[in-house]
């Protein structure tokens, strides 16, 4: 795909033009910037050299968003006028929307002056705080060759994490580099947390900093973030999960079992082999108690393997070629969670019944 990086986006269209003009500002303020979103009407300040969708968190504003690191196009939006620095313009191949002049991803937008901006709140999520909090290790448990279940404890009396089942936490690393990890657990117990974190060779976090966690060190966390969570929607719901993928949809079900809800749900599960699959007991409680039905998918079966074999989202389009009628979560690896959105769209699947966390790696 071409992509074309502009020096600078500006936009000044007769129909955005901004609520009223700054007077004289103080000097400590000179620096902010006016954010005004259409069609809700709400108006945030961005500090210097802050990104409209952090500006929007920091205020209590959730705008949909995933990776915060320019990879996904979930937090896509339309800048209508005013300007904004280089580097915001989506990366990605549009897919579930037509990409219209003025397209901007909110996660790398940064308002050079006051800015109106097309983007659409999420108002079930408003009024989310997002904190950094203080978290010791509690345990550390291996539940494959190369997934490990980290619980963390959270500062009791400094703020609690208040989630929604499917959202994730960055951890903060000591040189200031953040890892997202989504939660597991169900938000019922919002002081313990538990990551399932995939090895990745010579990674940073997962290979290098987790080797040398125990029990009681103490590592910030900031949360809640993303938008990824389960929606108040009667259609029948298949779940699509890569690997590490099972964690925000392990809290889901856990969420659903601890609210006493039953829904139609379908869980595809896509690893490499056998030993890939675990916590197969929590499974069988989910298949029990909310009748879920569940399909690992081995994309490198060993001999005696009977089940579902190749890539976990054509498993599904070969069970369920017409999605018209179901809803669709979809986590993991953002190489599977790209084949779902070109794929599922094709199969009839409504644009607003896709749900996708991408765990695309950090931009450092
Ligand atoms: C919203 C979100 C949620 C996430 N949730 C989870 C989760 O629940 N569990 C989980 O295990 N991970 C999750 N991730 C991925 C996680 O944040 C890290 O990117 C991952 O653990 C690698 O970090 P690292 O520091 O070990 O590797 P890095 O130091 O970042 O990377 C080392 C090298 O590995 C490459 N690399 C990084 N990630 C991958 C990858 N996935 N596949 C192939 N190569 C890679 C990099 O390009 C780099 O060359 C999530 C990501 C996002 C954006
Ligand atoms: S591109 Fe902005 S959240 Fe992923």
């Amino acid at each position: 795909m071409q992509t074309v990086r502009p020096s600078r986006l500006s936009f000044s269209r007769g129909s955005g033009q901004l609520p009223y003009v700054c007077g004289m500002v103080e000097n400590n303020q000179a620096l902010m910037k006016r954010v005004y979103f259409q069609p809700g009407g709400r108006e945030i300040t961005s500090r210097d050299g802050e990104t409209v969708l952090s500006a929007a968190l920091r205020q209590g504003l959730v705008f949909p968003h995933s990776c915060r690191s320019g990879n996904c196009d979930t937090c896509h939006a339309r800048l209508i006028s005013g300007e904004i620095a280089p580097g915001a313009t989506p990366q990605v191949e549009p897919d579930t929307h037509t990409r219209r002049p003025g397209a901007i991803l909110l996660c790398q937008a940064v308002p050079l002056s006051d800015v109106v901006i097309e983007a659409h709140e999420l108002e079930a999520m408003a009024g989310m705080q997002v904190r950094t909090l203080s978290a010791r290790v509690l345990d550390l448990e291996p539940l494959t060759r190369n997934v490990t279940a980290l619980t963390l404890g959270l500062a009791k009396g400094r703020g609690t994490l208040e989630f929604c089942a499917g959202q994730y936490v960055d951890l903060l690393l000591w040189d200031h580099r953040r890892r997202s990890y989504s939660i597991a657990s169900s938000p019922t117990d919002p002081e313990v947390i538990e990551l399932h974190v995939r090895r990745i060779p010579g990674g940073r976090f997962s290979d290098q900093e987790l080797r040398t966690l125990k029990p009681r060190n103490v590592l910030p966390v900031m949360g809640p973030l993303g938008t990824f969570f389960l929606r108040d929607d009667p259609r029948p719901t298949i779940f699509v999960a890569a690997g590490t993928g099972l964690a925000p949809v392990a809290a889901m079900m856990e969420d659903l079992r601890k609210r006493g809800t039953r829904r139609q749900i379908q869980l595809y599960w896509g690893v490499h082999s056998q030993e890939d699959l675990y916590r197969l007991d929590q499974i069988g409680i989910w298949e029990q108690e909310l009748g879920l039905e569940f399909a690992p998918v081995l994309s490198e079966p060993g001999p005696g393997w009977g089940g579902r074999c190749g890539l976990v989202h054509e498993a599904v389009l070969a069970e369920h070629a017409d999605l018209s009628r179901m809803q669709v979560y979809a986590s993991g690896y953002s190489e599977m969670v790209a084949a779902v959105r070109a794929s599922f769209l094709r199969h009839g699947l409504q644009a607003d019944a896709l749900h996708c966390e991408s765990f695309g790696h950090a931009v450092d």
